[in-house]
């Protein structure tokens, strides 16, 4: 079996997500066989780095001999049991270990598969915890414009991407949706520095007006990422949650992305010093290496569920594979080796090395603006008429020299695994950069190919 064989049985038979059929079916895409760190390797053996973490999940970079030990041992042992009446031991220290690491006072976790179903736990939680209190009109959500938040129907509702979910959008209810703090492109020409969240009146003011028939705000936590990695400061989160408290509105953070040190510190919401209603949390959780997600919550969400006066307050909720054991063993040590090889100390080397060599990248693409966060650096393309093609070029020639990325339109950006190398992160880099330049020389090559044709 040759890769092309792969490839053409791969098409045949594999919907591949987020994907244009036609287009895929004519390129030479990858097909991997195995991975170790930040490499991927594929059916020739050929290296390939991975620049997005496999879906910003693989924090701890593929095939840590510790969560492969833990996920055999945990399979020769229990590999599933439901949580509906029954509980087990990975369930139990997971939970545990999750309500003393997320922000205080969230200490109730359910457990889910993926990020998409913690989202729509975290919304159903938020709505049954106002008809618990016999609030029956909050029903609607509040969001950030351009958030992102999976792609289940109800998440599509409250993180409607036009580009991702439009043939969706007649089945979702639209949450009501505040300015998008995108600071790459303020509509202020301000500082986010020294701005002190300016655009945050947008948000004041839909809570203002729409409170009492809302159930929550939901955001993503410091970074859009979806929308293409739109940084904001923590400040504007200070000031929703004390906006949420004025009105007596549940706060949900979606850490899914971000959480599990990605932004930096083991929570997005640590450096805004608050503590959401309710937080979901995903991909990092078991460090890519099984389906897992858990929305957590405070005693005063969760009290509100049990049943009292003859009332029956139960959260009908729930999927087969929720805290599956193997998954929660995979968790634990993921937990563990956070912990145990330090990877949240060993960050800033990595993110000064990473945030000085994007700025070259940026520069490389006409000084477009570079934005930072913990392990995640994205340079959004000036141009907006030929932004988004010349992203996919860099990223067909980052290919073509060994990495791995993704544009987001005409963002282009690096999630590395928290625990890449300096080395091979300078490599990502420098790949990066000299797609960028040799993308421009590709245009230039075009423009002058197409000038002669006419
Ligand atoms: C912030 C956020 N929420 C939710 C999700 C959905 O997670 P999943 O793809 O695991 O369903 C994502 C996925 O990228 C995300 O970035």
């Amino acid at each position: 079996m040759n890769e092309q064989q792969w490839r053409r049985r791969s098409t045949k038979v594999v919907w591949h997500p987020y994907t244009d059929i036609a287009a895929f079916e004519k390129t030479a895409f990858p097909v991997v066989r195995r991975a170790s760190e930040s490499t991927l390797y594929e059916w020739n053996g050929r290296p390939l780095l991975d620049g997005i973490s496999s879906w910003w999940c693989v924090n701890l970079g593929h095939s840590h001999p510790r969560l492969v030990r833990a996920i055999r041992r945990q399979a020769g042992l229990l590999q599933h049991t439901m949580l509906g009446g029954v509980t087990h031991p990975a369930a139990v220290e997971l939970a545990e270990r999750l309500t003393r690491l997320a922000p205080k006072g969230l200490r109730h976790v359910m457990f889910g598969s993926d990020g998409s179903m913690a989202v729509e736990a975290a919304l159903k939680m938020a709505l049954q915890y106002w008809t618990n209190r016999g609030e029956t009109e909050r029903a609607r959500f509040i969001a950030l414009k351009d958030g992102y938040h999976g792609d289940s129907l109800g998440a599509v509702g409250v993180g409607y991407v036009p580009a991702f979910h439009r043939p969706f959008r007649a089945a979702a209810r639209p949450a009501w949706r505040a300015e998008s703090p995108h600071c790459n492109r303020c509509p202020r020409k301000q500082r986010p520095d020294t701005c002190g969240a300016a655009c945050f009146a947008s948000m004041e003011e839909l809570v203002r007006e729409r409170h009492r028939r809302c159930a929550a705000v939901i955001v993503e936590p410091l970074c859009q990422a979806a929308a293409g990695m739109r940084i904001y400061p923590a400040e504007y989160l200070r000031r929703l949650r004390a906006l949420c408290d004025r009105y007596g509105l549940l706060l949900i953070a979606d850490e899914i992305a971000v959480g599990f040190g990605r932004a930096g510190t083991w929570f997005a919401c640590d450096q805004a010093d608050i503590r959401p209603d309710i937080m979901t949390v995903g991909k990092g959780l078991t460090a890519g290496m099984l389906p897992m997600s858990a929305t957590l919550a405070t005693d005063a969400v969760y009290d509100t569920f049990r049943s009292r006066d003859g009332r029956a307050r139960v959260f009908c909720h729930g999927a087969t594979f929720c805290g599956n054991p193997i998954a929660g063993a995979a968790a634990l040590a993921a937990l563990d080796t956070y912990k145990k090889e330090k990877v949240l100390e060993g960050l800033p080397a990595r993110m000064r090395l990473m945030k000085e060599r994007m700025a070259g990248v940026a520069a490389a693409l006409d000084d477009s603006p570079l934005g930072a966060l913990g392990m995640i650096a994205a340079v959004e393309i000036k141009d907006s008429a030929g932004g988004g093609a010349r992203a996919l070029r860099i990223a067909r020639l980052a290919r073509e020299a060994g990495l791995l990325v993704r544009p987001l339109g005409r963002v282009i950006y690096l999630w590395p695994p928290l625990t890449v190398s300096l080395p091979d992160l300078w490599r990502m880099t420098e790949i990066l950069r000299n797609a960028a330049l040799d993308s421009s020389k590709n245009e230039r090559l075009v423009c002058f190919k197409r000038a002669r044709s006419i």
